[in-house]
């Protein structure tokens, strides 16, 4: 049995206190999940919102990592400054960072190698556009993201997968569950082909993409998605413990 998991990735959203107002209005209500709670947030917003979701069971994300321990690498954060606040979580290789700030299948693999052995846990997202999608090319596109993108990874179940189609992303269109169910399928038999199928079975697998508290409950009933990486819906309080209690 894989255990859901429903992430917000807040991205450049919320100062430190807004953070901190946003996860007090969502605390109590998403106590009862079923599922893993991670609030990915902005590298400043980490201290203080590391110290309000203290004895909650909502655990913290970045959305970023560097692949070097320390060194001469002015403007990004390593993997133990993380850490030293409890930092659980790690998005990597967003499709935003890949359009805007020149990340590349082989960075995310550094950056992914890296975060695993420091021991966090990446959340590694991959995704086709729309051109491609439209032209045939999912597929083609996914294998190329696995085979690079998580090369050299001995034990792919310790690695969370984001299957976030970037034409669904901030749209308002979002994959048909069947889509998303078919398409992280697919994601999960290349993972089995590429590292070993009893891996590939434990690995969870996000679908990210305009998800929201109308549609989460069709897509978690699908069963091969394992959970959600929410934008614009972790904003708001009442959508995001929705989409958390999607089983209730
Ligand atoms: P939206 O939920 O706003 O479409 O964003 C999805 C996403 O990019 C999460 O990482």
């Amino acid at each position: 049995m894989r255990k859901p998991i429903i992430a917000g990735n807040w991205k450049m959203n919320n100062t430190a206190s807004e953070g901190v107002a946003l996860v007090n209005a969502i605390k109590d209500n998403v106590k009862n999940a079923c599922c893993d709670v991670v609030v990915c947030v902005p590298a400043i917003d980490i201290p203080a919102v590391a110290e309000v979701i203290k004895g909650t069971n909502i655990e913290l994300g970045a959305q970023n990592v560097h692949f070097a321990a320390k060194g001469a690498y002015t403007g990004e954060i390593s993997a133990e400054m993380l850490k030293e606040y409890g930092v659980k979580y790690v998005i990597i290789g967003h499709s935003e960072r890949r359009q805007y700030f020149g990340e590349t299948d082989e960075t995310v693999n550094k950056r992914t190698l890296a975060a695993l052995e420091a021991g966090l846990i990446p959340i590694v997202c991959i995704g086709e556009s729309l051109e491609e999608r439209e032209t045939g090319k999912t597929e083609t596109v996914l294998d190329r993201q696995i085979e690079t993108g998580l090369k050299g990874i001995d034990d792919i179940s310790k690695v969370v997968i984001a299957y976030e189609p970037i034409w669904a992303i901030g749209t308002g269109k979002t994959a048909t569950s069947e889509q998303a169910n078919e398409t992280i399928a697919y994601i999960r038999k290349k993972c089995g082909e590429t590292f070993c199928p009893k891996c590939a079975e434990k690995v969870r697998i996000q679908y990210g993409g305009s998800m929201n508290a109308g549609n989460c409950k069709a897509l978690m009933a699908m069963p091969e998605i394992d959970g959600g990486l929410i934008g614009g819906a972790s904003l708001k309080p009442v959508d995001f413990a929705a989409i958390v209690n999607f089983d209730k």
